[in-house]
């Protein structure tokens, strides 16, 4: 693999306007959620990131056609050669694990590499698997797969200890397949559930409670293809609008529902971001002197652990000392010495971390650990006196369509280099 790295001039001041991709979050979900049939389904607004050309590998590898026609993805899963996500696959992007629901739904079983950790907490999978076997599944694990098999699923009764996103998702796919009623109490609600939930129903699913804590499922319905744009990506919105407060400047963000953003604009503007929202998107206009603003990661409607590092670089721009609580993930401050490095003053106390404003940062070379860590750590470069390298730009990829030029093309001074 040839591995590039950012390097970016800090100082620029970001003007324009600028459109996300469909949400990665919901387009992963609705690929997977696409081998439910033996017909075509069409998904527009498919981001070109490289976890979902991962997920293309992974429908691929199962026996599923998969064929991309600019932004839309066609996918039919007539037949399978597989009913394995095979560990090579997994191992790079755990989320794979999301085909488990669909397989043991559509052909009563599935052999699925178990996801390992990852930089950013430990991943854990037991409450999908908790919740697979409440409906009838076998579940075992041996030689780092978990094998499911049930010949019959049958509606349940779960309650989740915890408001998963991956869990929530691959129950309410299972329960498509499963005879009765499934009821999923502490579900999930972000806005790429009740996205997967509307495909579903497109396709023919009786499912209730989208967005809201209690999902109902009654299955088996014979589930026909669809099609379906994905709405847009909320987060990528939401690290575009901290790139224009960090660095300065006027910008208007479209193709994500800003409605999708409440808590990350809320403290936006607390922390002193001027932020429009209108019929087109969102409008940012930064460069002013910020406060420092405390706020805790939660699951939707909550602030977006997906925003905590990017909102760090800005909280390290404004005035005092702001904490954050990160509740989602237990190891999601890994970034914080490579922010030091930059000239941030952050400390680390169990799952807060004290964020004293230092108002500059100066550029220096660092190294993404992961997806929205390495994003922050671009907009770090945007904000910085001086050149920052951003190495490991893999992760970033991941999630962002061509970072780089969208924020060249609001003004700044970022490019893309091979390294050695
Ligand atoms: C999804 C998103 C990710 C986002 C996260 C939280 C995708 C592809 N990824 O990840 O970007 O940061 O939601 O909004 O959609 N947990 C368990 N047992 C389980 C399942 C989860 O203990 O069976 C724990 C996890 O370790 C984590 C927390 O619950 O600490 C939240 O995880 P979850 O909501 O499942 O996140 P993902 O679906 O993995």
């Amino acid at each position: 693999m040839v591995e590039s790295k950012f390097v970016i001039t800090g100082g620029k001041p970001l003007r324009g306007r600028v459109r996300v991709g469909g949400a990665k979050n919901s387009v992963l979900k609705l690929m997977a959620a696409s081998l439910l049939t033996p017909e075509e389904c069409l998904i527009h607004n498919a981001p070109r990131i490289a976890d979902v050309e991962i997920m293309c590998e992974v429908l691929q590898h199962l026996g599923a056609e998969v064929e991309r026609s600019g932004e839309s993805l066609r996918i039919r899963a007539g037949d399978f050669a597989s009913r394995e996500a095979p560990y090579h696959l997994v191992r790079r992007m755990r989320a794979s694990i999301i085909v488990l629901g669909p397989l043991v739904a559509r052909w009563g079983e599935a052999r699925v590499a178990i996801p390992g950790g990852c930089n950013i907490g430990s991943r854990k999978i037991d409450m999908h698997l908790k919740g697979l076997a409440e409906m009838g599944a076998e579940i075992t694990t041996e030689h780092g797969y978990v094998h499911a098999c049930a010949p019959r699923l049958r509606g349940a009764h779960i309650v989740l200890d915890f408001p998963s996103v991956g869990a929530t998702e691959n129950l309410v796919m299972a329960a498509v397949g499963a005879e009765g009623t499934t009821r999923i109490e502490n579900a999930a609600r972000e806005p790429e559930i009740q996205d997967l939930i509307a495909f579903l129903l497109s396709m023919g699913a009786d499912i209730e409670g989208a967005g809201t804590p209690v999902v109902e499922v009654t299955g088996p319905t014979p589930l026909h293809g669809t099609e379906h744009t994905a709405i847009g990506d909320r987060i990528e919105a939401g690290t575009l609008a901290v790139a224009a407060a960090v660095a300065g400047g006027e910008v208007a963000i479209e193709g994500a529902d800003p409605g999708h953003l409440g808590m990350p604009l809320e403290k936006l503007r607390d922390a002193g971001v001027e932020i429009e929202v209108g019929g087109e998107g969102i409008r940012v206009r930064g460069g002013g002197a910020y406060r420092s603003v405390d706020l805790a990661t939660l699951p939707y409607p909550g602030f977006p652990t997906d925003m905590q590092p990017q909102m760090m670089v800005l909280l390290s721009l404004a005035e005092g000392i702001s904490v954050i609580t990160e509740n989602v993930f237990e190891s999601r401050f890994m970034f914080v010495d490579e922010l030091n490095r930059m000239g941030c003053d952050i400390a680390i106390e169990g799952h807060h971390a004290v964020v004293k404003g230092v108002g500059r940062l100066s550029g220096a070379e660092v190294s993404a650990p992961d997806l929205r860590a390495g994003a922050a750590l671009v907009l770090a470069g945007l904000a910085a006196e001086g050149e920052t390298h951003v190495l490991d730009i893999h992760h970033v990829d991941r999630g962002y369509e061509r970072l780089e030029e969208k924020l060249t093309s609001l003004g700044a001074d970022i490019r893309r280099e091979t390294v050695d």
